[in-house]
């Protein structure tokens, strides 16, 4: 009898474990959904539907446990384990797993009235009182219909001396209409120049790029991003008397769209401010030939005096595939950079590493990216395929690794 009773409490003991509570909205899937989803999905925000509330998430359930599964969303490029970075949107397995028993369950409530409150997320500025407020000189006015725009607006800066700016925070006018903002520099008053030509506010290029020779540039936004506080002691410098060229690409939408972007500039208080170097690993030589399938491309980038790299950006247009970054230093083992598996032209990023990666004088940074070329490629621009090379257009290409580094003999990171 006693054996017997001991055989059942074993068995219980291993049967318990596996009988999981109930997956419910209010207890394990709105904590979830309002970490990892709603920076997007909330009204007025870039995604096509707002996760909210309950009501939502279920109508939802069956998507969400398919594009969360095959890792789709919340979107990150960058594959698992080749690079470290912040603020990265990636699901665990396991809050995976309960999304989809979630979903399979029927998307059951529980205790609604226990679900955690919505985080509050800013209107206003993220990081604070900016201390200076820089936007478009006028609202601008968006055509329903057309070709994606790219122009570029110039917003003098009037500061006595060079600045150095720790941080950037875009505040875009009209997210329906805005795609992405790009900060670039110029001291040579070429952007004013293009800009009295257009009988337009501001002023568009060919293609994609500023069309004049940048001095620098203040980073930029794309949906979902959080503006960056870069290291004590590392700053965008600012020269004194630049102009700010604000590229903003904008969509259509269908409808007349009114756009008067804004960005809030943080300056650094360090007494010693090292300045930022965009630098980059580029080929801009290359020949895809039309209906290749996967034609590679390298570049690569010898670093001349000992630095710290902060962040990279993989940069491509619409026929880029993936692109895979290393650093080679002169002695010691590669260090693995990034690597982008599932290119997306619309999903580009800066992508700022955990701990800042020491990169001694005489390493080589280099890259290879892979191009498809083909008819089969659904966002080839060009039906039937031609030859594409380096060029500024969107329908043009590009290979560029962006590397965000700063001197190493000006800056030390703090441990
Ligand atoms: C950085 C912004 C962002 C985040 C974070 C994000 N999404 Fe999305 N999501 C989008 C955008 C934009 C789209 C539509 C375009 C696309 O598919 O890329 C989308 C589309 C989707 C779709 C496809 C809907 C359809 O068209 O059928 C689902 C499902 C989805 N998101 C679920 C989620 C879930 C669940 C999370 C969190 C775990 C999440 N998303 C996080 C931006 C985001």
């Amino acid at each position: 009898m006693k054996k017997f009773l001991f055989i059942v409490l074993a068995l219980a003991a291993m049967i318990v474990p596996c009988v999981q509570a109930e997956i419910t909205y209010s207890k394990d899937i709105a904590p979830i959904i309002q970490r990892e989803c709603q920076s997007c999905h909330r009204q007025g925000e870039v995604a096509p539907f707002a996760l909210t509330d309950y009501q939502d998430a279920k109508a939802w359930a069956t998507e969400i446990a398919e594009y969360t599964k095959a890792r789709l969303m919340p979107p990150w490029k960058p594959a698992k384990g080749f690079g470290h970075f912040k603020n990265e949107r990636r699901l665990s397995e396991k809050e995976i797993q309960m999304l989809t028993d979630w979903a399979e369950a029927g998307a059951p409530a529980g205790d609604l009235s226990k679900t955690p409150p919505n985080p509050k997320f800013h209107n206003g500025w993220k990081l604070g009182d900016p201390d200076h407020i820089v936007e478009m000189p006028v609202e601008y006015e968006i055509e329903p219909e057309g070709e994606d725009e790219y122009r570029h607006f110039i917003i003098p800066t009037n500061f006595d001396t060079d600045m150095f700016v720790q941080a950037v925070d875009v505040q875009p006018g009209n997210r329906k209409t805005v795609h992405h903002v790009i900060l670039y520099l110029d001291t040579k008053g070429q952007g004013r120049e293009r800009a009295a030509k257009d009988p337009k506010p501001g002023y568009v290029t060919e293609g994609t790029g500023p069309g004049i020779d940048i001095a620098g540039s203040l980073g930029g936004w794309a949906p979902g991003l959080q503006p960056y506080v870069l290291p004590e002691g590392v700053g965008y410098l600012l020269p004194k008397g630049a102009d700010i060229v604000m590229q903003v690409h904008y969509y259509r939408t269908g409808h007349t769209e009114h756009d008067q972007s804004r960005v809030a500039l943080y300056f650094n208080k360090t007494e010693k401010t090292a300045p930022l170097q965009i630098d980059s690993a580029i080929n801009s030589e290359f020949k895809i030939p039309a209906g290749e399938k996967k034609f590679a491309v390298q570049a690569s980038r010898r670093v001349k005096k000992d630095a710290y790299l902060l962040a990279t950006m993989p940069h491509m247009h619409l026929l880029g595939r993936d692109m895979q970054i290393i650093a080679t230093p002169p002695t010691g083992d590669p260090i693995e950079l990034i690597w982008i598996q599932d290119w997306d032209f619309n999903w580009q990023d800066i992508y700022y590493y955990r701990k800042p990666i020491f990169l001694p004088a005489g390493t080589n940074v280099s890259l290879v990216a892979h191009f498809d070329n083909s008819a089969s490629n659904p966002a080839n621009p060009h039906n039937p395929p031609v030859p594409v090379g380096w060029g500024d257009k969107t329908t043009d290409e590009m290979c560029i690794g962006f590397l965000y580094m700063v001197d190493a003999g000006e800056y030390q990171p703090v441990e």
